[in-house]
C-alpha cells in the first residue's frame, strides 16, 4: 500500500503558528510520527505553498492507492484542485487537523469535499492517521 500524504499552504508552520489549534509539532515531527504508526504503509509527504505544484503532484500521482490531503486554506476556494483531484481515479480523502466546522464560516465550505472519498477534521494529527487507515480497513 503507498499512500501520499499533501499538505498545502501554510501547513509548513505547523508547530509554529496558532499553537492552540494546530499544536506544537512541526509538520516532519508529525510526518515521522505517521510513517511509524502506518506499519506495513509505504508513506510519502509533500507540501507546498503553491497551488499548481499541488495540481502537478495530484495530476503525477498513479503510483499510489490514496491520497491523504490537507489542502489548508485552499480547501475553501481552489476550484483548481478541486479539478486535480476530480481527474484522477485515485481516491482522495479530505483532511483538517482542526474542527472546520467549529470555526470560522468560510472554513466551513470545502470546494473539495464532493470529489473526495470522505472527510476527516478536528483529530489534530491523527486525522492524518484516521484518514490513512481508512485505505487500510
Ligand atoms: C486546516 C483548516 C483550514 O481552514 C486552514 O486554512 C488550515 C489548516 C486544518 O488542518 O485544520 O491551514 O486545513
Amino acid at each position: 500500500m503507498k499512500l501520499l500524504f499533501i499538505n498545502g499552504v501554510n501547513l509548513n508552520m505547523t508547530g509554529k503558528r496558532e499553537k492552540d489549534v494546530y499544536g506544537v509539532q512541526t509538520l516532519d515531527e508529525i510526518n515521522s510520527e505517521i510513517a511509524q504508526k502506518l506499519e506495513g504503509v509505504e508513506c510519502t509527504f509533500f507540501q507546498s505553498n503553491s497551488e499548481g505544484e499541488i495540481c502537478s503532484v495530484i495530476q503525477n500521482s498513479g503510483e499510489y492507492d490514496g491520497i491523504i490531503l490537507n489542502a489548508g486554506a485552499y480547501t475553501h476556494y481552489s476550484y483548481a484542485i478541486r479539478d486535480a483531484v476530480a481527474s484522477v481515479p485515485i481516491p482522495v480523502v479530505e483532511v483538517h487537523m482542526s474542527n472546520v466546522h467549529a470555526r470560522e464560516e468560510f472554513r466551513q465550505k470545502s470546494v473539495i469535499s464532493k470529489v473526495c472519498r470522505g472527510v476527516v477534521a478536528g483529530f489534530g494529527k491523527n486525522s492524518y492517521i484516521l484518514a490513512a487507515e481508512s485505505f487500510l480497513i
